[in-house]
């Protein structure tokens, strides 16, 4: 058994600090906290990474087979049953990888916003949660990445699909700089070896604007950063996962200092925190559907499917965290300024723009356009053992499958469309949020076949070219 640390002590009334309001939310706190630390799902969930077997799994679905790579497509109504099974497993280990990525920086976050809620005080049951969360995540990330390495070698081997066209465009960009930008301005923005002095500079100006505007909570700076900064390093902010997608490294470590000095800026976070929430929760809870199926129907379970089912309730106690943070606890501290309303905006329409704005063809529950990277991914799966295509015919099937009408991208609505309701049942009840963050107003409008075939089919037009480029 794997042994977790369980420091919990016995339930009792938190000391009500001065600026708690209502202990409602405290007691959930406490509630969630006591059930999280008692259930032994983290325990059950890292044995199955241990003895995970690819052999002895590889003959099933790991979920329905919508929740599958390329389902509804043309290619995918063409595939072997051998094929279909992995591109259920492939499902799995793709969302997995990415869950454990988003989870490392959900760590991170939970390190930062709890020095902020350790300085106010009053909080203790909470840190000590999200501590023991951190524990948890530790234990997911490590089972997803067992399971996820295993899955990989066993179906494409050692075929890696990654992305290797950006490396070339970059330095394509380095030489037509070198013809159009004088050399002292390229070396003030451009730097080989760490931080361009540009950079340096963007980067203290973005923190002393927000340490500026966020003085009179210096008190509450969070101790993991104040560590961090006594060691000279730089304030963290994830480079992947879903929190690197949000948007430039800059930017997420100047919001960084925010979720780290105010309470109601550290609350807010989780709403963020809450968005990561849902969307797993939303590819993650048909595998709880089927586990149950097939425990009823008394079949076998592959392990992934338990390891989904594990996780899920596991991370009902995260998403109960994140939703009492953002949606209640936030009021106990004094109201927003102007400043951090502004902010807690427009990270949130950041993260609408580039997390929820669009519809894939062919992953479905993703909620952004098709872009070259996904592109690169198919295009090297096409061209594994798995299907063992040339260039040619591999262009060809994309093009089918990004670019013309097919039931994956309705499959892909219906995913769009729960996620949407997910999202709007806490946002809609933030009213220092702006009326296009609260209505979810970029992730609706983005819910459209029509915008994203046309969306899909310029990015595949660039792809295909970006690929006749590189064979010619
Ligand atoms: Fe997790
Ligand atoms: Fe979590």
């Amino acid at each position: 058994m794997v042994a977790i640390k369980k420091t919990l002590e016995p339930i009792q009334q938190s000391p009500t600090p001065l600026k708690v309001q209502g202990p409602k939310h405290l007691h959930i706190i406490e509630k969630t906290y006591h059930n999280n630390a008692e259930s032994d799902y983290t325990e059950k969930l890292a044995e199955l990474g241990k003895t995970f077997n690819y052999a002895d799994n590889s003959n099933y679905y790991w979920v329905i087979p919508e929740l599958s790579l390329l389902y509804g497509t043309p290619l995918y109504d063409a595939a072997s049953t051998q094929q279909k099974l992995a591109l259920n497993h492939l499902y799995w280990v793709g969302n997995y990888n990415h869950t454990a990525v988003s989870e490392a920086t959900t760590s991170i976050y939970n390190k930062v916003t709890n020095g902020v809620f350790r300085a106010v005080g009053g909080y203790e049951k909470l840190c000590d949660e999200l501590d023991f969360e951190t524990e948890q995540e530790s234990y997911h990330i490590r089972t997803f990445q067992r399971i996820g390495y295993k899955t990989k070698m066993a179906i494409v081997g050692k075929t890696i699909l990654g992305n290797t066209l950006y490396g070339k465009s970059e330095k394509e960009n380095q030489s037509w700089q070198q013809l159009l930008i004088p050399q002292p301005v390229r070396d003030f923005f451009n730097s080989s070896e760490g931080s361009s002095p540009f950079a340096v500079y963007r980067d203290k100006t973005l923190s002393a604007i927000a340490k500026t505007m966020l003085r009179d909570k210096k008190q509450y700076y969070s101790q993991y950063l104040q560590d961090l900064e006594a060691k000279g390093e730089q304030i963290p902010a994830p480079s992947d996962g879903l929190g690197g997608r949000i948007a430039e490294r800059y930017w997420l470590q100047f919001f960084t200092i925010h979720w780290g000095m105010s309470p109601f800026m550290a609350c807010q976070y989780y709403s963020l925190r809450y968005t990561a929430n849902a969307i797993l929760k939303n590819q993650e809870y048909p595998y709880v559907r089927y586990y149950r199926e097939l425990e009823q129907k008394g079949e076998y379970i592959p392990a992934p499917t338990a390891v989904s089912y594990y996780h899920l309730l596991d991370e009902a106690f995260h998403t109960t965290i994140s939703q009492t943070l953002a949606k209640e606890m936030y009021k106990d501290f004094p109201k927003p300024t102007a400043y951090e309303k502004f902010i807690s905006g427009l990270m949130i329409y950041k993260m609408q723009c580039s997390l929820l704005s669009g519809l894939s063809g062919v992953l479905p529950g993703r909620c952004v356009y098709d872009d070259e990277m996904l592109m690169v991914f198919y295009y090297k799966l096409l061209k594994s053992p798995l299907f063992g295509m040339d260039t040619k015919e591999a262009l060809e099937w994309m093009e089918k499958c990004f670019c013309q009408e097919h039931e994956g991208y309705h499959i892909g609505l219906k995913y769009h469309q729960s996620l949407l309701e997910l999202m709007r049942r806490l946002f809609s009840n933030l009213d220092y949020q702006w009326k296009i963050n609260r209505e979810m107003g970029i992730m609706a409008a983005g819910g459209s076949i029509s915008k994203a075939l046309q969306k899909n089919s310029q990015a595949f037009r660039q792809f295909a070219q970006s690929i006749a480029a590189q064979d010619s």
